[in-house]
């Protein structure tokens, strides 16, 4: 059920659960001042409470209310990056995050959206928490009908048409002596080489740190559609029901094509993965060969990322 900006406002400033859009994801939003509205968010997900959620800021002064220290280069990454899809852990004061958001965790996750209906509500509600408005699990979410579809039509969304850039924010975390990526995104490591001076390694958040692992998320199963993917470099002629690829390419024939658009393009590739992914659902497919023959850097290298997790079944 679509509603405006002012109701989404109220319904924030009540204590309710509504779905947001942002320029990566839509979001299932919780005011930090409603510890229970945030528990219901976990409800609603069926996700595990060890995984923390990110809390999304109006304006990027308001995190000195909440930082207990800022690691070097924070105010350079912050002014470059925000509003926009760089989430950055910090360590917090931490009564000033409910624990439950932060899963316990003496950090806190931290982004300011760029979209302007969703800033709009910030400026007026204060912090939200808003993780992928979808089931744990599922593909997230890009457009209003993807929310609807897990959560119902009766949920409240805030619409904003189909998501920018279709793939979440790209997490950064001070460790120890430098920046590291703990989550791929919608900016690639490159990126931040001319604000950091090095490209951050990217971590491996399920193998590098097992025991208390950076990113609690990445453990989880995550955008996988019910339908099983098998990534392949080639496609060959005994192939499947259904193909995952590009439009710029042809395959063998007969076979259903569920398009990334051009392999020229990577953020098309972006805008339409979760799309893709939750339409194999939609139209039954049980079994979808994927293209994975593309670049493994910049964009790409999330899209990678984001499809040999979907095609996990743990
Ligand atoms: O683009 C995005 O980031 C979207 C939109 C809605 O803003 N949000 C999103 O939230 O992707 P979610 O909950 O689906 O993913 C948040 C990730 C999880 O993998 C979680 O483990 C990690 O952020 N995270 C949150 N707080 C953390 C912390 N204190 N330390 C390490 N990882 C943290
Ligand atoms: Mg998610």
């Amino acid at each position: 059920m679509k509603i405006t900006v002012e109701e989404a406002i109220t319904l924030l400033k009540s204590g309710r659960v509504i779905a947001m859009p942002t320029e990566t994801v839509y979001g299932l939003a919780a005011s930090i001042f409603f510890p229970e509205a945030i528990a219901n968010i976990f409800h609603l997900k069926g996700r595990p409470s060890n995984n923390p959620l990110i809390v999304h800021l109006g304006t990027a002064a308001d995190i000195t209310l909440y930082a207990r220290d800022l690691p070097q280069k924070f105010e350079l990454l912050a002014e470059k990056f925000w509003p926009g899809p760089l989430t950055i852990v910090i360590p917090v004061i931490e009564d000033t995050i409910p624990a439950i958001a932060r899963a316990g965790l003496p950090t806190a996750a931290f982004r300011i959206p760029d979209h302007a209906l969703t800033r709009e509500v910030l400026i007026k509600t204060g912090p939200l928490v808003m993780p992928s408005a979808n089931l744990s699990g599922n593909p997230s979410a890009t457009s209003v009908e993807h929310v609807e579809k897990d959560f119902g039509s009766g949920f409240s969304v805030l619409d904003g048409g189909e998501c920018e850039k279709g793939v979440e924010s790209t997490i950064l975390c001070w460790d120890h002596d430098a920046w590291v990526v703990i989550r791929l995104g919608a900016l690639a490591p490159e990126d931040f080489a001319p604000v950091l001076g090095y490209v951050p390694v990217v971590i491996d958040a399920t193998s590098a740190h097992q025991e208390k692992p950076l990113c609690p998320g990445q453990l989880y199963r995550h955008y996988a559609p019910k339908a099983k993917l098998e990534l392949v470099e080639k496609i060959s002629v005994n192939a499947v029901e259904a193909i995952v690829g590009f439009s710029d390419r042809t395959y063998p024939e007969g076979i259903r094509l569920f398009s990334l658009g051009s392999s020229k393009d990577p953020q098309s590739a972006a805008h339409e993965l979760y799309a893709v992914l939750r339409r194999l659902d939609d139209e039954n497919i049980a079994h979808a060969v994927v293209d994975m023959n593309f670049p493994s850097q910049g964009l790409w290298l999330t899209l990678r990322e984001r499809l040999q997790k979907a095609a996990t079944s743990l």
